[in-house]
């Protein structure tokens, strides 16, 4: 790593190089990073994107609204923010903007504010290009849920949306712990069995939709949906016109969400690759595009969920476009004539794919009664002749 340590602490600076990068650094200001005694400074040797790292131990709080304080102070230079949660947690409003921040990144943390600052007029522009938060709980008080829901009209638009600057966001395994008190339960009983809370219809009521220009990967895999509470941070009323990937892996989902039903869209229209894999999913359930020329989309991953059977309109039309590729390992097809369309669909996309592809698509199973033991096996599609004596 071609990076240098800074470490200030008690106004003694400690220099530790970790590479043989030798540079004016030791005679470049330090900052003062008082008030941030669990961060460090990192400076990469470009010197562009000074490395802002903070370890938050057990007992200890990390309130962003510090770190937002430190690097408006900051003249020069842009930053990058990562922040490891051993066992301590932090403070951090939505939607986390900071000057001169360019990307965040969290690990392991419990969050608290989440909603604080929701109604606040924002000050600080839309910086943020990369916003990764990995195994992160956020923690939401249902009165602060409750008190947010009787002034939706009071959030700004900035807010809505989120930071529009965005180039890539992972929310890889976060979950939302909405917290009840007995008392809550009482109080909210009615509103709680009437409406979705925070889903995007009551959150983001008809205003215009947030055009991110520049994202281009979205990761929202392994979500964990606490019932019908769960806060998206990218709403649907959203227009991603250089989205290429999302990943909506392990997110327990027994049904395609509407915004993603058209495998083309408007909303979306440069996108390459769908990840639905590892969900409960029964059918197919997504609208083929139209208009085929002009679509983007190379893969529909699918493999482990549990999809019976493919209909022959979906195959058909797979067919006609040609470059997508569907995922189907790991699901629970059954070897019936019904799968013969799907088989010459696979076949053709063997022969046009690279070695990598072909294993894959090879690795695609049905179930067959075995004509000898009456047992199921489990034979791959391309291999088997169980469509043989199909008309
Ligand atoms: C490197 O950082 C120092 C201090 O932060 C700054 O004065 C200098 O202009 C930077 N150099 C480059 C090439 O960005
Ligand atoms: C909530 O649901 C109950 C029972 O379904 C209904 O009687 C009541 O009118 C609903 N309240 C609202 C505000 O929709
Ligand atoms: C989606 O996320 C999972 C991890 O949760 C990862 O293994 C997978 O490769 C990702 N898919 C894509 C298309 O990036
Ligand atoms: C993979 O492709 C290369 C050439 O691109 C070929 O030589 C090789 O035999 C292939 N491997 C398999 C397993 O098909």
């Amino acid at each position: 790593m071609k990076s240098k340590r800074l470490h200030k602490s008690e106004g003694y600076v400690f220099v530790i190089f970790m590479c043989c990068v030798l540079q004016t650094i030791l005679t470049a200001p330090l900052p003062d990073l008082h008030g941030l005694s669990n961060c460090d400074l990192y400076i990469t040797a470009d010197n562009t994107t000074q490395e802002l790292k903070c370890s938050i131990q057990t007992g200890q709080v990390l309130d962003y609204r510090r770190v937002r304080g430190w690097t408006a102070l900051q003249s020069t230079g842009t930053f990058s923010v990562h922040i490891t949660c051993n066992g301590g947690s932090l403070h951090m409003p939505w939607p986390f903007k900071a000057k001169h921040v360019v990307a965040l990144q969290v690990n392991g943390c419990k969050l608290f504010g989440f909603l604080s600052e929701m109604t606040q007029q924002q000050s600080v522009e839309d910086e943020l290009r990369t916003l990764m938060l990995y195994k992160t709980t956020i923690v939401i008080p249902f009165a602060d849920m409750y008190a947010l829901r009787n002034n939706l009209d009071r959030i700004p638009r900035d807010t809505d949306c989120g930071q529009v600057t965005l180039e890539k966001l992972v929310l890889r395994d976060v979950h939302y712990d909405l917290q009840m008190t007995p008392e809550d339960r009482d109080r909210m009983s009615p509103i709680v069995h009437n409406t979705s809370i925070g889903h995007d219809a009551a959150l983001l009521p008809t205003k215009s939709p947030c055009v991110f220009p520049n994202l281009k990967y979205v990761d929202e895999s392994g979500s964990r949906k606490t019932g019908q509470y769960h806060l998206k941070l990218l709403p649907d009323y959203s227009v991603f016109p250089k989205l290429e990937v999302y990943n909506m892996s392990r997110n327990e989902l027994s049904h395609i969400p509407d915004f993603f039903r058209y495998l083309h869209s408007d909303k979306y229209p440069s996108l390459r690759q769908l990840d639905f894999s590892n969900n409960i999913l029964h059918s197919f359930e997504f609208e083929i595009p139209k208009n085929v020329k002009t679509c983007t989309l190379e893969k529909v991953d699918l493999h482990n969920n549990r999809i019976a059977f493919i209909p022959k309109e979906t195959t058909d039309t797979l067919q006609n476009i040609g470059t997508i590729l569907v995922d189907l390992r790991e699901n629970p097809l059954r070897c019936t004539c019904e799968l013969k369309d799907l088989r010459v669909y696979l076949e053709a996309q063997y022969r046009k794919s690279a070695n990598m592809t072909r294993q894959l698509i090879s690795e695609v199973t049905c179930s067959l009664r075995s004509a000898f033991h009456g047992t199921m096996d489990q034979v791959s599609l391309l291999n088997s002749g169980f469509d043989k004596k199909c008309g």
